[in-house]
């Protein structure tokens, strides 16, 4: 789809003939995200400076039907941000500041395109803690994070990205600015349109400010490497840890194939893994007392001591905590550097995890496929890195969607669902009819009708093929 010059025109007069783009090497480097090798680039490029520019901008596109995605750091796992309908490519990086830090109600109030790590640590100088970590955090924004709900490995004690948001600057498909709740820890006021909009993918509004809950700093952790010689096993000690009282800061799940690739990949990180092993758990506690933490890792200890384990590895210095965070948190660029790859996003209840494991890699062997498997195993959240390796390519187009598919009824059988935490985007829609009735579909759908009775924001992500 081309731009006419009238709507080029218009779009030069908001945001200014430095912030346009139409050539072709702008259009692509912004028509990709980290979602496997997919390429859709925008007719053109905006970047506005301001909430009053991206309303003027979405108010242009209504008016004249042109599909808008907005487009983050491009870090997604799922599409969300591809320009599958060419149109208008909304990238927020201007809108890039941490606005105010009120150290007295312990919030903060961001800007989309403030990258995770850097109101991580801008907050910590100030002995306050953002907890959410996605493995991303380094180049990934907290406009993003908000739009799929991002995780992380911090998840399992201290929540999610929705568990932070108290209030956003919203604006809707017609152009009209909108904050949806309020600054505060409590709210029963009306429709709960903040939480309405976190996770929508980009769909139902355009994020341009973001109000965040923050908590006191901690001091302490004790992290723990913890290696099993069945990988079964290790996803039985996660919900027995839970059991026995603890509720860990991480509790990390790699398979053996995970942690050599990523060896492999990171050769400054040395580790020594003992043939038999199958899979690590990574165990992290954390508190303001160094004491409590060493009787939690004890009891962690009893607990894994019940199953088949090598030795643990017990971080005692910030240069090994950092390598074995590094290790972990580069799993999918050294998968990705290894192998073709489809990535799935699973998540059940944490008890469920074993038997999760276990019909991934059935169905793996049915259908030719292998899988690497790690993620957030104190959340149920398991991440399936299917590999292509010397599948042919008739194989790979045909019985892996199939298999995909198995994998995901199984998750819903056992009470999971298609995505912890990487949203479905653009490459799960057409699973969604397994998480949902053809009601439950619709009701969606016609609540994305009331925000945007035109269609223009971000069109073709979440909902199936059949149903646009
Ligand atoms: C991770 C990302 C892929 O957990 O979610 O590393
Ligand atoms: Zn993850």
């Amino acid at each position: 789809m081309s731009l006419n010059t009238e709507v080029l025109h218009k779009l030069t007069q908001i945001v200014g003939e430095n912030y346009i783009f139409t050539d072709i090497e702008t259009r692509n480097h912004y028509g990709h995200d980290e979602t496997e090798d997919y390429v859709f680039p925008p007719s053109v490029v905006v970047k506005p400076a301001n909430t009053s520019e991206v309303s003027a901008v979405i108010k242009l596109a209504n008016e004249y039907k042109i599909p808008t995605t907005p487009i983050g750091a491009r870090t997604g796992l799922s599409g969300g941000a591809l320009s599958i309908y060419e149109g208008i490519g909304l990238s927020l990086e201007r809108l890039n500041k941490i606005l105010e830090i009120d150290e007295q109600n312990l919030q903060v109030t961001v800007e989309p395109a403030v990258i995770t790590q850097v109101l991580r640590e801008t907050v910590a100088e100030k002995g306050l803690f953002y907890p959410v970590d996605p493995s991303s955090m380094g180049s990934c924004w907290i406009g993003g994070n908000i739009a799929e709900n991002s995780g992380g490995a911090r998840a399992v004690k201290y929540g999610v990205t929705k568990d932070y948001v108290l209030n956003l600057e919203v604006v809707l498909p017609n152009g009209d600015i909108i904050w949806t709740g309020a600054n505060t820890l409590k709210n029963s006021t009306g429709y709960n349109l903040t939480q309405l909009m976190i996770g929508s993918e980009g769909t139902l509004g355009v994020i341009t400010k973001a109000v965040l809950k923050l908590l006191p700093k901690n001091s302490h952790n004790v992290l723990m490497l913890v290696p099993f010689y069945k990988a079964q096993e290790a996803c039985e000690a996660v919900s027995a840890i839970f059991r026995a009282g603890i509720i860990p800061s991480a509790l990390e799940f790699m398979e053996r194939d995970a942690i050599d690739w990523t060896l492999k990949y990171h050769d400054d990180i040395s580790i020594n893994v003992d043939d038999k092993v199958q899979a690590h758990l990574l165990i992290e506690v954390d508190g303001n007392y160094p004491e409590i933490l060493m009787i939690e890792a004890e009891k962690i200890m009893s607990v894994v001591e019940q199953f088949e384990i090598d030795e643990v590895l017990f971080a005692d210095t910030e240069d090994t905590k950092k390598a074995l965070w590094k290790m972990r948190r580069s799993v999918a660029e050294a998968v990705k550097s290894n192998s073709i790859y489809k990535e799935e996003d699973t998540v059940v209840p944490r008890y469920m995890l074993p038997e999760l494991l276990t019909g991934i890699k059935r169905i793996g062997a049915k259908h030719g496929f292998k899988s690497v498997c790690y993620g957030h195993a104190g959340d149920g959240n398991l991440h399936v890195n299917i590999i292509k390796g010397d599948m042919t390519d008739d194989n790979w187009q045909t019985q892996v969607p199939i298999g995909i598919r198995e994998i995901f009824e199984l998750t819903v059988s056992l009470k999971g669902t298609l995505s912890g935490e990487h949203g479905i985007g653009y490459v799960q829609k057409n699973f969604m009819d397994i998480a949902f009735s053809r009601s439950h579909l619709e009701l969606m759908e016609s609540i994305k009708r009331v925000f945007d009775p035109n269609n223009i924001l971000n069109p073709g992500k979440i909902f199936p093929d059949h149903l646009t």
